[in-house]
């Protein structure tokens, strides 16, 4: 058994959204910190080459490809999967309107992804218990909506706000078979969701300036904070929003 609080070995963890972004160099960290990983996304192709990048061959990892707004694809992934000690939601998606423009299709689209199907996912695994007493669930919100408020950014962080409330009503009504659940807010990290934006380089150079730290993050900077929630390192730790932004909110 290691003696380093931060390792994964023995845990097995499902990483969603592991296809892209903080998702698969989450997936990719944990294989690397002793974890056995189950990875899920929806584009097949990419979701192979992160299951490709895993470390680990004496470990069984699994990949399942899902639409987590998908009620067949959610319930054949849940059946299919073993019993979990780690549980990361990384799926997501983001849209930037002025709130004039913010109409009920658009806060539908991005809350059926970012709210409705992560928890609804939760909601499953936890009453068929699929994740072990002692477990620990990682939600992936946002400073936007959560500590900063941006212009234009209210549909995507008013679902990421729901998102954190959720995660304290579970952390306490999961303590009693000592699951944790915890949140990490990350400030703006290069991954294709930022990348395929309406920014141009400039702006985006611009912005980044506005970070005491100097810097958009990485999506280790985000994956070295989930595998601290996931391992026994963190095993006080539950109702918790991490702010990982490189200054931005202070
Ligand atoms: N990047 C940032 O600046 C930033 C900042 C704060 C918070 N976040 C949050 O961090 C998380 C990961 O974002 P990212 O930047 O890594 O984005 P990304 O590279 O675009 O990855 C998004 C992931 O979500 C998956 N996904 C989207 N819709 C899905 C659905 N209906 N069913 C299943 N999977 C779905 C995608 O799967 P496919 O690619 O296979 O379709 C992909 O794996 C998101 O929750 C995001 O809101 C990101």
């Amino acid at each position: 058994m290691s003696i380093n609080p931060f390792s994964l070995e023995g845990k097995t963890v499902l990483v969603t959204g592991a296809s892209s972004g903080i998702g698969r160099e989450t997936a990719i960290r944990v294989s690397q910190m002793g974890g056995t990983v189950v990875v899920v996304g929806r584009n097949r192709g990419r979701l192979e080459d992160t299951f490709a990048a895993l470390e680990g061959t004496d470990r069984v990892h699994r990949q399942v490809v899902c639409d987590q707004t998908n009620e067949e694809d959610l319930e054949r992934l849940i059946d299919g999967i073993p019993q979990l000690d780690g549980v990361v939601q990384c799926a997501g998606t983001s849209v930037l309107f002025p709130f004039q423009f913010s109409t009920r299709e658009k806060y539908d689209r991005v809350f059926e992804v970012n709210f409705f199907s992560t928890v609804e996912l939760l909601r499953l695994l936890y009453k068929k218990k699929k994740i072990s007493n002692g477990g620990s669930v990682v939600l992936i919100a946002s400073v936007g909506g959560t500590t900063v408020f941006d212009t234009g950014n209210g549909v995507y962080g008013a679902s990421k706000a729901a998102l954190v409330s959720t995660m304290k009503f579970c952390a306490k009504e999961f303590a009693k078979k000592r699951i944790r659940v915890n949140a990490i807010a990350p400030g703006r990290v290069h991954t294709p969701l930022i990348e395929s934006g309406t920014m141009t380089d400039e702006q985006i150079r611009m912005d980044e300036a506005k970070y005491p730290l100097g810097r958009y993050g990485e999506p280790a900077d985000v994956a070295h904070g989930v595998i601290y929630l996931l391992s026994d390192a963190a095993a006080w730790v539950t109702g918790a929003m991490l702010v990982i932004d490189g200054g931005l909110s202070i």
